[in-house]
């Protein structure tokens, strides 16, 4: 690391002279200037990283440089001198802002502990801040792309409950951003030092969950050969984020609710109490609510994770957003793979807006993405979109339908011409009419003679 800077300001050279002395052989570089007037240029040049001055001296005095530098750069720490009679200046140069003051005659020890303190507590605050903004570059809405009203709303909301404990609900669909904004929330609550750990709840079969989720003493089940830390305990004073929660089995969701109620759970194979400090973030694809009717989800452990829901719009929701995330893609994969995209053209972006993307914004994304490596265009046009959405524009969009139809006739309607537009592509139609193909046989079967054609 680079030797710390420090200036001294001391109108009487003996003093002056031995502080200079003192921290030249404690590794530090020095500044020496015998007033504030003297001093003040120094400390715009330089990198200076610490000031010592005295309060009375000719020209200008301590407090006014306290002043000037704290306005020119306020994480400079500032430690002042006093003489006899002068306490009460020194006593307002702690209200300007200086890290402490040390009366004459200076004793060496207290003066290098001063220095000492003074640039830890600056590095801290330098590292601190250092950290956030590198956090907030990642998971800021710089990497969240949204101009939709729906989004906006959504951006506000993270705002504001961020800086709080309480538990989180995210509902989207795949690919609308769920985990992305549990990051968010994270980086911008006062637990973004700490562990953001995440657990794929779909993934860990019913007999891992528990001790992955709680982990386990040594001799716990076969294989257990070591006691091994869960997630609750990697979490702790952190953020866990369950993805997929309404996969976990019914017999953990009872022990999940304990730990969201009292904080506390048991190793799997052990009989010591574990206390954790989390704040739990759940998400889902699915309506919860739903489960909860169903019986498959308990309602208790529901209304315990569902204190903030936030529901993130499907894409198709939100079409104004499209072109943002286009753009925000184009330049990102540009970078990835160090291309020079320019562009897409407006009939191509036009398609984009329009295309029914099931996949929301990873499958956008995906999209871009192959376009880019596929392709690597000047200009991204009609011809480098993929078959399925090129196709999507031969769909006529609307059909007229006389008020007063029968639904049963408005319902067959509907899918003839959605059939007649994906050219017989069921799994396509049900697709674009968001039901499953099952469904879609079933009504073709029912309808048979509509449909033959
Ligand atoms: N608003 C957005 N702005 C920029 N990128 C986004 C946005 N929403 C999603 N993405 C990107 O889309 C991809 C999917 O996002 P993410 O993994 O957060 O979705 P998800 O809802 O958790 O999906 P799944 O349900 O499949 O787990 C990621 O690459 C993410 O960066
Ligand atoms: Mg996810």
């Amino acid at each position: 690391m680079d030797k710390h800077l420090i200036l001294i300001v001391e109108d009487d050279p003996t003093v002056g002279g031995s502080l200079q002395h003192l921290f030249k052989k404690k590794g530090y570089e020095i500044l020496l200037a015998s007033n504030g007037k003297e001093a003040l240029p120094l400390f715009k040049k330089g990198n200076v990283d610490l000031v010592i001055t005295d309060v009375v001296m000719p020209k200008m005095d301590g407090l006014e440089l306290l002043e000037a530098i704290k306005s020119l750069r306020p994480e400079t720490e500032v430690i002042v001198i006093s003489a006899q009679g002068t306490i009460e200046k020194a006593v307002q140069a702690m209200k300007s802002g200086a890290f402490d003051f040390i009366e004459k005659p200076i004793n060496p020890r207290v003066i290098s502990l001063l220095v000492e303190r003074a640039l830890e507590k600056q590095t801290l605050v330098l590292q601190n801040r250092d950290l956030r903004s590198r956090l907030e570059e990642k998971f800021h809405s710089k990497n969240i792309i949204g101009r939709s009203e729906k989004m906006v709303k959504i951006f506000e909301l993270i705002d504001h409950i961020a800086p709080y404990d309480s538990s989180v609900l995210i509902i989207g669909e795949s690919g609308t951003g769920k985990e992305l904004i549990a990051n968010s929330i994270h980086y911008r609550s006062p637990r973004a030092p700490m562990a953001f750990i995440k657990v794929s709840c779909a993934s860990l079969s019913e007999g891992i969950i528990e001790s992955e989720l709680f982990g386990h003493e040594k001799g716990a089940f076969t294989g257990a050969i070591a006691s091994r830390k869960g997630r609750f305990e990697m979490a702790h004073q952190g953020t866990l984020f369950l993805d997929e929660v309404e996969d976990i089995p019914p017999a953990t969701q009872i022990k999940l609710l304990r730990v969201l109620q009292e904080g506390e759970f048991e190793k799997v194979g052990g009989n010591k109490t574990m206390r954790v400090n989390i704040r739990v973030i759940a998400a889902s694809n699915r309506d919860l609510q739903e489960e909860v009717r169903k019986g498959t989800f308990r309602e208790d452990l529901y209304y315990r994770l569902n204190v903030v829901n936030i529901r993130i719009p499907a894409l198709r929701e939100r079409r104004d957003d499209i072109p943002f995330l286009v753009n925000f893609f184009i330049e990102r994969y540009n970078q990835k793979y160090h291309m020079k995209v320019k562009g897409i053209s407006q009939r191509a972006m036009n398609l984009l807006v329009d295309y029914p993307w099931s996949g929301n914004v990873r499958e956008l994304e995906n999209t871009i993405e192959s376009i880019l490596v596929i392709n690597s265009p000047e200009v991204i046009d009609l011809t480098h979109l993929p078959e399925e959405i090129k196709e999507s524009k031969s769909q006529p969009e609307v059909i007229p339908i006389k008020i007063g139809t029968p639904l049963e006739e408005v319902e067959r309607e509907v899918l003839a011409q959605t059939l007649k537009a994906t050219k017989g592509n069921k799994r396509r139609a049900a697709e674009l009419l968001r039901i499953n193909v099952r469904t879609i046989h079933r009504k073709i079967e029912r309808g048979n003679d509509s449909y033959s054609s």
